[in-house]
């Protein structure tokens, strides 16, 4: 098989809210392939980041996809408010919501589906749901916080993850997130990932170009 293209997503949690719009225009600038959106709600991760207003604002301050990760509870509830918005939006396995269902809503929108695994949770768990995903996002790092180390345990799930697509019925991107620098990354694609994550990294970076280039071709 070819190799896969590497898409960089680098999560606007890092960056600067005061400057929201400026903050994604230099990403965007810097040759960013979509631009990833942490939403978390206080219950299923102990941080309240942002919601739709926030998201609505960023996305007039790029042409680029806008990839949703949604860190909370109920994202069915909420799934309507972010399906104008997106490209991808994905949501937890752990949440409380009929997985098939919310895949299949945002299916049915025209965006790309992602399910997503805490670093807890067996990545089997995501398997009856295969062929019904675009992407499976592997959390690398516990949910609710940017800046922390990266988990190398997880990589076992990557690998895991792209035996399956190996078989070649099933295709979808596999998404990392949580730590990802040159090193981390450069150990996810090995093992299968091709969508970074990647936010300390980008907008902390002297020239968020130069490691939006070294990323995607670690
Ligand atoms: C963590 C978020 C990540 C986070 C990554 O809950 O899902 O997207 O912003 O941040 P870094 O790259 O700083 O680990
Ligand atoms: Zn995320």
């Amino acid at each position: 098989m070819a190799p896969r293209k590497i898409i960089v997503a680098p999560s606007i949690l890092a960056c600067d809210f005061s400057r929201l719009g400026m903050e994604v225009e230099r990403v965007t600038q810097a040759g960013a392939d979509w631009i990833h959106c942490d939403v978390m709600d206080g219950h299923f991760v102990d941080n309240i980041s942002f919601g739709p207003a926030f998201v609505e604002a960023a996305s007039r301050h790029t042409p680029l996809p806008l990839d949703v990760h949604l860190m909370i509870e109920h994202p069915a509830h909420y799934l309507p408010r972010f399906l104008p918005l997106a490209g991808s939006i994905t949501s937890h396995v752990e949440a409380i919501h009929d997985v098939s269902k919310t895949l299949a809503a945002v299916r049915t929108a025209g965006l790309l589906a992602g399910l997503a695994v805490s670093p807890p949770t067996p990545v089997e768990l995501v398997k009856p749901f295969l062929g019904q995903f675009d992407i499976l996002l592997i959390m690398t790092v516990n949910p609710g916080f940017g800046g922390q180390p990266f988990l190398d345990s997880m990589l076992e799930k990557v690998a895991e993850a792209a035996s399956w697509r190996e078989s070649g019925v099933f295709d979808f991107h596999i998404e990392v997130d949580g730590g990802i620098n040159l090193k981390t990354a450069a150990d996810a694609v090995r093992s299968g990932a091709d969508l970074l994550v990647a936010g300390t990294s980008v907008f902390r970076a002297q020239d968020a170009a130069e490691e939006i280039r070294l990323l995607r071709n670690v």
